[in-house]
């Protein structure tokens, strides 16, 4: 990793850098035993990638060498085991009864912290000290098989492949980065934030990948990130112009991402039910305003006659889903059949109280697999002629404007954020490919104060717990948002 960087810096930078290696070979312990091949890559303990020769902040450099005080300082992922012991942790251990406080279970410990959690899948740790929190190795990849080989100057040429084999995680690789994600940001065996959790006061999980990375503290220059995904735009006097695909991309698999690993936890849960069927159903699957009416604000619910009948009803959680089908019926498109059929199938199963596990299970598992194939076209998706070019990116903004923005905005909720968090996402997507091609600087001031009004409208402070607080009416000042933005992109040659 720190090769990489190295390479692209200057002499002085560079010879700071190889001393920074020696020194890391040094003093970088090492795993002692050798392991088995087929047992799965152990933790090392983070706090050896904190040494001071190391990331541990001996560059001078804004990035590079000080990825540990960056994230101790900044990034909530450090602090995400310290929030265990505060009041709210308290409040959740009591009521779940919890036979151990927060900060020692491992229902919570497996994400919040997981290398010092009790659950041995995820900390088995060979004998080094772990950073408590979200550590470096969480999302990295276990470092038994690749710490002392990461630091040789030969490491930067090993191919992904060979980098896979040692434990390591390419998060050069959008969709791997998704991944590791999704892993505590969606859940999975082991780390489920359900209704049990989110009933004693855990907030519920709303996961949207570019917003998510543009939220977050990062410990390297954002530039490398749009450098990996360049687009040729075309000649200008200075040369050729390039543009970046790099929101674009990981807008859309970030997306795809969150729907294959909603359906692999819920097929997770529906096989849990067959053991133990206290477990089933599991609520966080349904629409929560199905039951909590006061989580909604009136005109969501409330039937068009105006009476108390509510127009919600039992449904399918639309949170992770609602962007697929926009993303698929766009052309061209890199792919690509949804699993419709599957998907058809399970929003009819939670048309009822109490669905079948077994069927759910069945096509929850199919339908995800379909997504995996969906994700990775999109991942290698071709940024100059499909659906991620900026031609492509612009019809897929105004189709959602136009044509699936009303529905998606009078569903609910989530489908209503959901499309907003998009629509900001493609927005600077489309910022990042074209700005050097074409600028309308006012056209964009008018488009983001749309946004700011729609982000007003649907309450999305961050820290946000639940949607309770939404203002009076807002599926009517939604679509008027629509219409203003649908006639600033139809205003437009670029769309
Ligand atoms: C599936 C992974 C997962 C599990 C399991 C989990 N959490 Fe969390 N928790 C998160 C994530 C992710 C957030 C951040 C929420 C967000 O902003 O999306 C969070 C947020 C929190 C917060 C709010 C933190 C803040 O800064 O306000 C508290 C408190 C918390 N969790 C406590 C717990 C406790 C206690 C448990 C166990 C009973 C637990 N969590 C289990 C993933 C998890
Ligand atoms: C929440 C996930 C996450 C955590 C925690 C995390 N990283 Fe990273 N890190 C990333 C991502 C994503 C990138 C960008 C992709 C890349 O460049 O490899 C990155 C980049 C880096 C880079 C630059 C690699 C390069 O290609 O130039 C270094 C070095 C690094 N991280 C070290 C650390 C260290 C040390 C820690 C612990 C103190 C840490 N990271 C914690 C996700 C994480
Ligand atoms: C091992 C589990 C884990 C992984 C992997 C992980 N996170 Fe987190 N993340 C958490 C937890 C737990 C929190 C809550 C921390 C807190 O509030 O104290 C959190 C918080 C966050 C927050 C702050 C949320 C808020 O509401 O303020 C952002 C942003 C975030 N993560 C982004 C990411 C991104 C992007 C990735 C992938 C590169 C990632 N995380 C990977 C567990 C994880
Ligand atoms: C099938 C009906 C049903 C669905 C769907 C449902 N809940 Fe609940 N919820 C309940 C019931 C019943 C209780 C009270 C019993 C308990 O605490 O589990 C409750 C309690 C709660 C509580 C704590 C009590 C309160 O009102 O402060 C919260 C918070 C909550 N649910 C949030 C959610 C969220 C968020 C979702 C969607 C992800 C959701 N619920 C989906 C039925 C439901």
């Amino acid at each position: 990793m720190q090769s990489a960087k190295c390479k692209v810096r200057s002499a002085r930078v560079k010879a700071a850098c190889v001393l920074q290696f020696a020194l890391c070979i040094l003093v970088c312990p090492s795993p002692e035993f050798a392991f088995a091949e087929d047992a799965s890559p152990k933790l090392v303990g983070s706090a050896s990638c904190a040494t001071a020769a190391c990331h541990g902040g001996l560059a001078g450099h804004k990035f590079v060498g000080s990825e540990f005080p960056i994230w101790s300082a900044r990034d909530p992922h450090s602090r995400a085991y310290s929030v265990l012991r505060n009041d709210l942790s308290r409040q959740m251990a009591e009521q779940l009864k919890l036979p151990k406080p927060a900060h020692e279970s491992a229902v919570c410990l497996n994400c919040h912290s997981p290398a010092t959690s009790t659950d041995s899948k995820l900390s088995s740790i060979s004998g080094r000290a772990p950073l408590a929190g979200v550590d470096c190795e969480q999302c990295h990849g276990p470092a038994e098989r690749w710490l002392t080989e990461h630091v040789r100057t030969d490491w930067r040429n090993r191919s992904a492949e060979v980098k896979r084999q040692r434990g390591y995680h390419d998060l050069t690789d959008v969709l791997t980065r998704a991944n590791v994600c999704a892993d505590c940001h969606v859940g999975g065996p082991g780390r489920d934030v359900n209704h049990d959790l989110i009933a004693a006061g855990h907030p519920r999980l709303f996961f949207e990948l570019s917003t998510f990375h543009a939220n977050w503290p990062k410990h390297w220059p954002d530039e490398i990130d749009a450098k990996r995904h360049p687009i040729e735009l075309g000649f200008a006097k200075r040369g050729i112009l390039t543009g970046s695909a790099f929101e674009a991309r990981l807008w859309a698999v970030g997306q795809v991402v969150t729907a294959q690993r909603s359906l692999e936890l819920l097929s997770h849960r529906a096989e849990l039910a067959k053991e133990t069927p206290a477990k089933w159903p599991e609520l966080t699957e349904w629409n929560c305003f199905a039951c909590h009416h006061d989580l909604q604000s009136a005109s969501w619910w409330q039937s068009k006659d105006g009476s108390k009948r509510p127009r919600v009803s039992f449904g399918w959680n639309a949170w992770p889903y609602a962007m697929l089908e926009p993303l698929a019926r766009q052309k061209p498109s890199p792919m690509v059949q949804l699993p419709e059929a599957e998907l058809a199938k399970l929003r009819r199963h939670f048309t009822s109280p109490l669905p079948l596990a077994e069927a759910i299970d069945r096509e929850a598992n199919a339908a995800a697999k379909s997504l995996r194939v969906l994700a990775e076209r999109l991942n290698h998706a071709d940024s100059t002629n499909d659906v991620l070019s900026p031609d492509g990116l612009a019809k897929l903004r105004l189709m959602l404007v136009k044509d699936e923005g009303p529905r998606l905005v009078s569903r609910d909720w989530d489908s209503a954020t959901q499309l907003f968090l998009s629509l900001n996402a493609l927005q600077h997507a489309i910022a990042a490919q074209g700005s050097l091609m074409e600028t309308d600087q006012e056209r964009d001031r008018q488009i983001q104060s749309v946004l700011d009004s729609m982000n007003e409208t649907l309450n999305f402070p961050s820290g946000l717990r639940s949607p309770r607080d939404f203002s009076a009416q807002p599926i009517e000042r939604l679509q008027a948002d629509l219409k203003r933005l649908q006639k600033l992109l139809d205003g437009s040659p670029k769309n």
